[in-house]
């Protein structure tokens, strides 16, 4: 069976992006592989985070997780930090990794923008832990959105070094897992920027735990253009925020784009808006409604995480220690 790796920062709520791209896959994939989820609250500090708040988002996160589907006991969830060895083998990347190469990572440019002097070395160095995260495991799957490829390319290209040039085949190769249409949902409000937790507009995601109300009300305010909606997937072409709608539409009712356009093309967005909400509720609101239900609970989180991180640990600890050995550290 294929071992599976994948993570999400404990910084704000999941929004409909992180599910379609990233969560709802990896509830499909522990049907069939032996899967380890992991929210990484070591990422999640490279850029400043409220301790408490830290705290807070990490159960809370836990508690989306499970609401949506992830079975602790069959799989593996836990925090980061509770692991060394993703410390420790990420220290060791940062060695084998090159600036060339993180240089080159759109996402650090995306982040810190102009200012790049006052981002903290953790945000730069960020891709060397991700590769790590992976590694740690000899994870050999990773399913995430399209804003990840160029992280887990980077993640192969530090395998493959370290065993050159250690002479090892010790790191094996990761192969991604993204989604076609749903690996880039896209703002609300923008249809050019992505879907994002930490976007500054609420309006511009639907969190899972939002209400419906709030849900319908973010559907109706979302931005869209004049024209109505085309009759096939082609007409979609150069109109962002019809196209993400729509992507949204088939993704959760499970269609093509041609099907819901075959049903809706030629009407204007607002009945279309209408029967969007609808089906964004019906995957959103369950999930809310256990969330709720399982935050009243955090002593259960917390045992949840814990003993995920116990079982992590059992599995990448003797991974690293070999990694250690094999660079020559002395025991
Ligand atoms: P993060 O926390 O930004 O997002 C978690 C997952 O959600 C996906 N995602 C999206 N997919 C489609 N449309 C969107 N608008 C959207 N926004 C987010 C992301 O691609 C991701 O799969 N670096 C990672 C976390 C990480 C990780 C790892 C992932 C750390 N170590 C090892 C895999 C393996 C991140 O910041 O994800």
């Amino acid at each position: 069976m294929q071992r599976i790796f994948s993570g999400i920062q404990p910084t704000g709520v999941p929004q409909l992006g992180n599910y379609l791209g990233a969560i709802r896959n990896w509830v499909a994939l522990q049907a069939d592989h032996e899967c380890i989820f992991c929210l990484v609250d070591m990422h999640a500090l490279t850029v400043w985070q409220d301790p408490a708040s830290l705290r807070a988002q990490t159960l809370a996160q836990t508690a989306v997780l499970l609401a949506a589907g992830i079975d602790p006991k069959a799989h593996i969830l836990y925090n980061q930090s509770a692991v060394s060895a993703h410390a420790r083998l990420g220290w060791i990347f940062n060695c084998v990794s090159r600036l060339g190469w993180l240089n080159r990572m759109t996402q650090f440019k995306d982040k810190a923008g102009k200012d790049r002097e006052n981002h903290s070395a953790g945000l730069y160095v960020y891709p060397n832990l991700m590769a790590a995260d992976i590694l740690a495991f000899h994870a050999t799957r990773v399913p995430v959105g399209d804003d990840q490829r160029q992280h887990l390319e980077l993640a192969n290209d530090i395998a493959q070094k370290f065993n050159h040039d250690y002479g090892v085949d010790f790191f094996p190769a990761i192969e991604p897992l993204i989604p076609g249409e749903t690996a880039r949902i896209m703002s609300l409000r923008d249809g050019t920027k992505k879907m994002s937790k930490s976007d500054p507009s609420a309006q511009s995601r639907i969190e899972l735990t939002d209400t419906a109300d709030e849900i319908a009300l973010k559907i109706r305010r979302a931005k869209t253009d004049p024209e109505p909606l085309p009759s096939d997937a082609a007409g979609l072409e150069g109109r962002p925020e019809a196209r993400n709608l729509v992507s949204i539409f088939a993704a959760l009712s499970g269609e093509t784009i041609d099907t819901v356009l075959a049903r809706h093309g030629g009407s204007g967005f607002g009945p279309f808006k209408q029967a969007l909400a609808d089906v964004v509720i019906a995957a959103v609101a369950p999930v809310a409604d256990e969330t709720r239900r399982l935050l009243e609970d955090p002593a259960h989180l917390q045992g949840v995480l814990r003993d995920g991180a116990a079982r992590a640990e059992a599995i990448c600890e003797p991974i690293v220690k070999d990694a250690e050995r094999i660079v020559g550290f002395l025991r």
